[in-house]
């Protein structure tokens, strides 16, 4: 067979297998093993995908509003097993028995009278679709989405256990939460932020554990911004503002899905806050130009300086582009990106504005959180999943920051997911462990674990699901040892 490129898995319509799979819940199933599994490696990858675009005669137009579908791959004793299960949710059973949407999403709105519109002030219908990451908060397993209604489920079953109240704020409250919280190993707290949207909106940050939650700073702000993630290090915590801005009034209205409410005003500069983890003291503000950030790579202290790692955009383009409509047309250009560096001094000065990596499309980036979380670091994993040029395959990249380039991992016809890390147990050094990634053959129309060698980011090994495993966002291995 000829190397599949990205443009013939164009032309031949099977760019849309990133969304468009036929994939069920599946009882618990061996895999099927090529290579080895590294012996050492005990434990379960779950991953939160989107699924299920149809409703009644139409589509949910953008893929962030496909429904929330978990996979599970279990790992131990050289063997792994596969299960999927659909998270069992209100959006979920409205869209099937009203054959339409019925709940408020990303890019989705129900068709509302002025009277529901009016009542949509008080008691908002958000969704519940918890579709983009999985969190642990001891013994909870939590899928996650941008509004604030995590969903429990059972990490060996996937079966749903229903709306969890384990992170503010209360569920169904008027606020936009991040899927992107970050553990504090050191005190087993989960920290995350928020946005309280009213006539004054504030951000807040919260670390919270399974019996406490506190809230370590607050900040008022005029006109929200779209934030996905944030950086931690022992000292601070990072808010990045995209100049992806929304008046408050404009949200209550809802006149427009929720994302269609924000304006792109790159005049604004991105604007970094710096709050103090301690004392939640504000430490300023520091303005640098426009970039639209998804992701934070990763933050550390130098010094008196705060280093700050994301992946960006020019502008928020990359939103529009994952219009389903845009998916499917292969002569749209797709964005490119960069890993830029802020080193951040006190008193508001960014005395550093550096790209480390740049010149293609990348995203979903991860690091070795064992050795690399908050601390001087070289590597980031990241997906090629926007395939960008002729020729160009989807693609695992392990970008080397202190050198500006990458190794690659790509085969024809094959799309990667997010690669997560595993430490190994006698981990010393940065990429002591494996690189996971659940790619989808579109060859095959099935999914795999893939397992890459964290210092060569070789192949190991691969387990085969038995199905097609659509894409998926963000998940985590968790271990067993
Ligand atoms: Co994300």
């Amino acid at each position: 067979m000829p190397p599949t490129t990205t443009d013939s898995l164009a032309r031949e319509g099977r760019l849309r297998s990133i969304y468009d799979v036929r994939t069920a819940d599946t009882p618990r199933t061996a895999c099927q093993v090529e290579g080895a599994m590294p012996p050492w490696l005990t434990g379960t990858l779950l991953r939160n995908s989107v699924t299920r675009f149809d409703v009644g005669a139409g589509r949910v137009p953008h893929l962030f509003d496909g429904l929330a579908m978990l996979h599970a791959f279990t790992v131990g004793d050289g063997g792994v097993t596969y299960t999927a299960r659909m998270l069992d949710t209100a959006d979920r059973r409205s869209r099937a028995a009203e054959d339409r949407v019925t709940l408020a999403g990303f890019a989705v709105d129900p068709c509302r009278s002025r009277f529901q519109r009016f009542m949509q002030l008080f008691k908002p219908a958000l969704s519940d679709n918890a579709n983009v990451n999985i969190a642990r908060l001891g013994d909870e397993f939590l899928a996650l989405t941008e509004l604030p209604m995590p969903i429990a489920f059972d990490p060996e079953t996937l079966e749903t256990l229903g709306v969890s109240h384990a992170l503010p704020p209360s569920p169904g409250k008027v606020a936009h939460t991040t899927a992107h919280p970050l553990p504090d190993a050191a005190t087993g707290e989960l920290v995350h932020y928020m946005t309280r949207f009213g006539p004054r909106s504030q951000y807040e940050v919260h670390a919270t554990r399974a019996d406490s939650n506190r809230r370590l700073a607050k900040l008022g702000v005029r006109e929200p911004s779209y934030m996905h993630s944030f950086g931690l290090t022992d000292r601070h915590v990072v808010l990045h503002e995209n100049a992806l801005v929304v008046n408050p009034l404009d949200l209550a209205r809802a006149r427009a899905p929720f994302i269609q409410n924000y304006r792109w005003k790159p005049e604004l500069g991105s604007r970094l806050h710096l709050f103090d983890r301690a004392t939640g003291e504000h430490r300023g503000v520091w303005e640098t130009d426009a970039a639209f950030c998804f992701h934070h790579v990763n933050t550390f202290e130098d010094g008196d300086e705060t280093v700050v790692d994301m992946v960006v955009f020019d502008d928020p383009t990359i939103i529009d582009e994952l219009y389903l409509d845009h998916l499917d047309d292969d002569t749209r250009i797709r964005p490119q990106n960069r890993v830029r560096r802020l080193r951040l001094a006190p008193g508001g000065k960014v005395v550093a504005d550096e790209t480390l990596y740049g010149g293609e499309s990348f995203e979903l980036p991860r690091i070795d959180d064992a050795q690399a979380a908050g601390r001087p670091y070289r590597y980031t994993f990241a997906t090629g999943f926007l395939p960008d040029g002729p020729g160009a395959d989807p693609s695992l990249l392990r970008i080397d920051l202190e050198r500006g380039e990458a190794a690659r991992w790509q085969a024809a016809g094959q799309i990667p997911g997010e690669p997560v890390f595993a430490s190994a147990p006698d981990a010393r050094e940065e990429g002591d462990g494996v690189v996971l990634s659940v790619v989808l053959d579109t060859t095959s129309d099935r999914s795999y674990l893939l397992v890459l060698d964290g210092r060569t980011f070789e192949e190991i090994g691969r387990a085969w699901a038995p199905q097609a495993v659509p894409l998926s966002f963000h998940g985590s291995f968790f271990s067993t040892d």
